[in-house]
């Protein structure tokens, strides 16, 4: 079947549109991927043109298109204690100074969970700190959120093939696939008690924090390397606003802050992490 072609003014037409609705910065180098992702929703809507589709889904014709769109473009690739270098700075170092800084009742909100490995990793963290008799009286409340509908389908459902499920639980780490989930056919399922330790919210990071009251670790990992300089900015200033200053930001491993002027400073000697600073 024949292509819906894509010229260069509808990939800008159709970028202005997809920043918008969730940040996502497309050059204009992008074109293959997107035809690739979208075609066959401009195919099924029955448009001979992206500026057809693009002015449908605009007008509210196509609004149900809307999510799938974003879905369609947003990469949810992701793992098990994904960075695991970062899991253990984490461990040693940062777990300690939140409890020394806040106490023993903490929050932490995934804030781009993708299909829900990262805060179960967090959640089996703790579990195994504490079968080693760590931690005592810690309690971490974990929140997680995501903007794409399918990944946070997947993420609620605690539910994965072998495939995703065995990423990052190889080696020292294989006890955790025997602990925490229950084997279903070719699925490995999350067991309850994990399960039920993580709330799960739809939430675009451009719009207006879900969760009331103060977050005192925000993971906010492999997602803003998809976003322009200025819609980081504008995204953390958000997050900050919820986090008392000494609360910490936990970025993905190719990520720094680099040239924004958010609240935040690297937490001194530990990669990857940053602290609110007032
Ligand atoms: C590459 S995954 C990273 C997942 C996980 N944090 C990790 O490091 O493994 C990026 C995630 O960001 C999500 N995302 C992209 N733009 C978003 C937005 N505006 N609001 C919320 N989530 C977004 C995508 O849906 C995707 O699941």
């Amino acid at each position: 079947m024949k292509r819906v072609p894509l010229s260069r003014g509808e990939l800008r037409e159709l970028a202005v549109w997809v920043e918008q609705a969730c940040g996502i910065a497309i050059g204009p180098d992008k074109g293959y991927l997107v035809q690739s992702r979208l075609g066959p929703l401009v195919e099924e809507a029955g448009c001979r043109s992206y500026h057809e589709f693009l002015q449908q889904v605009a007008s509210g014709r196509l609004a149900s298109m809307r999510d799938r769109i974003v879905d369609a473009l947003t990469t949810n690739e992701t793992s098990w204690f994904r960075e695991p270098d970062s899991w253990l700075r984490f461990e040693k170092h940062v777990l300690p100074l939140l409890r020394e800084r806040f106490g023993p009742r903490l929050r932490a909100w995934s804030a781009a969970c993708s299909s829900g490995q990262e805060p179960y990793s967090l959640v089996m963290l703790m579990a195994e700190r504490s079968r080693r008799g760590l931690d005592e009286g810690l309690r971490v409340e974990v929140l997680a959120s995501d903007l794409s509908p399918s990944a946070l389908f997947v993420a609620r459902s605690g539910r994965y093939a072998e495939f995703a499920a065995r990423r990052g639980l190889s080696g020292r780490r294989e006890a955790i696939l025997h602990r925490y989930f229950e084997r279903e056919g070719r699925f490995f399922v999350i067991r309850p008690e994990v399960r039920g330790r993580v709330r799960f919210k739809m939430h675009n990071l451009l719009d207006p924090v879900p969760w009331v009251g103060r977050l005192h670790l925000v993971m906010l990992r492999n997602v803003m390397i998809y976003f322009s300089p200025a819609v980081k900015e504008a995204v953390l200033r958000r997050l900050t606003g919820s986090m008392p200053a000494g609360a910490i930001l936990w970025l993905g491993g190719s990520e720094t802050l680099f040239g924004l002027s958010a609240p935040l400073a690297p937490l001194p000697g530990v990669r990857g992490f940053y602290e609110v600073k007032r």
